[in-house]
This record gives C-alpha cells, structure tokens and sequence, in this order.
C-alpha cells in the first residue's frame, strides 16, 4: 500500500479524473477527503463498502471560506494532511469574442483561484506534519493551444506556472508540487464539450485522431499518474510538469 495512513484531499472527487483518484488513493490505503461542489455521499459510501477511508465535504474551491473550512474540517476528521490533489476544474467552449465577462471570472475563479486558495490553506496544514505533497491537474492546453478554449487554455497554462512558483517558494517547507497535464479522457466534462460542437460526432473523432493512441485515456489512467506523483516513488520529484496525453503533444 503506497498511501498507508496518508491524509488527502481531492477537489472534485465526485467525478470523472478526480473519483478515479480517490478510488486508487482509497485502495492504496490513504484516508481520503472527496471535496466536490456536488453531493458525493452515494460515491464516499462505495469507496467506504470496499473497505477504503473515506469522507465527503461539501466545497466550493473558488470560495476562501469554504477552502478554509475544508482543511480545517480535515484536521479535525484526521488529524493531518499529507496530500493535496487539485483537481476540479471546469470547461467553457468558447474563442474570447463569444465569451462573457461573467464566464471568464467563473473558469478562472474555478481552473486557477481554486488552485491557489486551496494550496493557501493547505500548505500551512502540511509543514505542522513536517511536509507534504501538492498534485496540480493541469491539462494538455496549459501546454499548446487549440479551438474556442481560449480561457480554459489560460487558466490551466497559469497553473503550469503556478506549480513551478509554488515548488520554489516551498520546497524548503518540506513539500514537493507537481503537475499533470492529460490529453483527452472520458468523463462528463469531455463529454459536455463534444455535445456543445456543431458535429459533435465529427468533433469525436477529430479528438481521437489528435492522438497518437488513437483513443481517449480512461480516468484511471490518469490515476495512476496522480498516485505516482502523491507518492514517495517520486520522492525526486518537484516542480514536474508530467504529460500524459497519448501522444498528443509529440507531434
Ligand atoms: N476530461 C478531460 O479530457 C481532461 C483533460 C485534461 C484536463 N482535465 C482536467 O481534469 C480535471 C477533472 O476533470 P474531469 O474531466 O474529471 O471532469 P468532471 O466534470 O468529470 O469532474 C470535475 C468535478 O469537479 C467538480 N467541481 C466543479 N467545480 C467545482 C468547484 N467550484 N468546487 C469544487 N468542485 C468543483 C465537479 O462537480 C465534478 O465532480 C479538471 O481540472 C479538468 O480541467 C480533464
């Protein structure tokens, strides 16, 4: 078990990359906080019926009073915070010339304040237990650009930036921060986005074909990936900007 006794939080654990996650962290042995905008009891008591630690707190990550609650709620419930997976996040489609001023401050507020207020309060939490880890969901579009995504592109290119200022200021504190950047996986998000294209069947496939894999990832795969970077197999490791994106980005 690589997470034996380890404390984390999830943002956006009632779905998609981020339920995958908590699943693994859960099987792997780590207490688990599912912290999610969207009740997430039905997904907390399935982790928990397989014998897995887990606990559903209510968060809105671009709210700072909520953050602030979540981790101290986690304490409370646990005791410590080991680590800190950032991974709610959400997708409006759109180039800037279609996009309002009230859309842009809602995926900003969610895709890169959330970031930073959630290592706000969570990092003080980890240097009190000697220090911790810190995995930031970013996205292939934080790396390259692509069609009508500008803001998303923006706020997760903000947080590839952020997690290199963040390993700087607190490596020292004992806590290492890494990213991820995935390709195209399937979950609601994707989902939503490919419903929204005029051809939403054309834009499946052009999707695919964007990748070398040829398919999209399964959010386990991407799983996988956060539990090597929440554990000490990649003790080495801060400041990383981790892809995993069947390829997309090679060509
Ligand atoms: N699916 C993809 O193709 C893909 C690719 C690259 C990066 N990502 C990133 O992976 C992360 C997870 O995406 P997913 O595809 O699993 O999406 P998803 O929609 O399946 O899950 C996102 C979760 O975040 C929660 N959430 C949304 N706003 C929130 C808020 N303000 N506070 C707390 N929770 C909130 C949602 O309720 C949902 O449960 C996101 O950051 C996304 O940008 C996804």
């Amino acid at each position: 078990m690589r997470l034996r006794d380890k404390v984390a939080i999830i943002t956006g654990a009632g779905s998609g990359i981020g339920l995958a996650t908590a699943q693994r962290f859960a099987a792997e042995g780590a207490r688990v906080v599912v912290a999610d905008i969207r009740d997430a009891t039905a997904q907390v008591d399935a982790i928990r019926a397989q014998g897995g630690h887990a606990r559903y707190v209510a968060v809105d990550v671009s709210r700072e009073a909520e953050v602030q609650r979540l981790v101290a709620q986690t304490l409370e419930a646990y005791g410590r915070l080991d680590i800190l997976v950032n991974n709610a996040g959400i997708e409006i489609p759109r180039k800037v010339t279609d996009m309002t001023e009230a859309e842009w401050d809602r995926l900003m507020n969610v895709n890169l304040k959330g970031v930073f207020l959630c290592a706000k309060w969570a990092i003080p939490a980890m240097r009190q237990g000697g220090g911790g880890v810190i995995v930031n969901v970013a996205s292939e579009l934080g790396l390259v650009g692509g069609t009508e995504i500008a803001a998303y592109a923006a706020s997760k290119g903000g947080v590839v930036q952020l997690t290199k200022a963040m390993a700087i200021d607190h490596a020292a504190d004992g806590i290492r921060v890494n990213c991820v950047c995935p390709g195209p996986v399937l979950t609601p998000l994707i989902e939503a986005t490919i419903q929204a294209a005029a051809d939403p069947e054309a834009e499946r496939r052009q999707i695919i074909a964007d990748t070398l894999l040829k398919r999209f990832a399964r959010p386990e795969e991407i799983a996988h990936v956060i539990l090597f970077l929440a554990s000490d197999e990649s003790s080495y490791m801060t400041g990383s900007i981790v892809v995993a994106d069947g390829g997309g980005t090679a060509q």
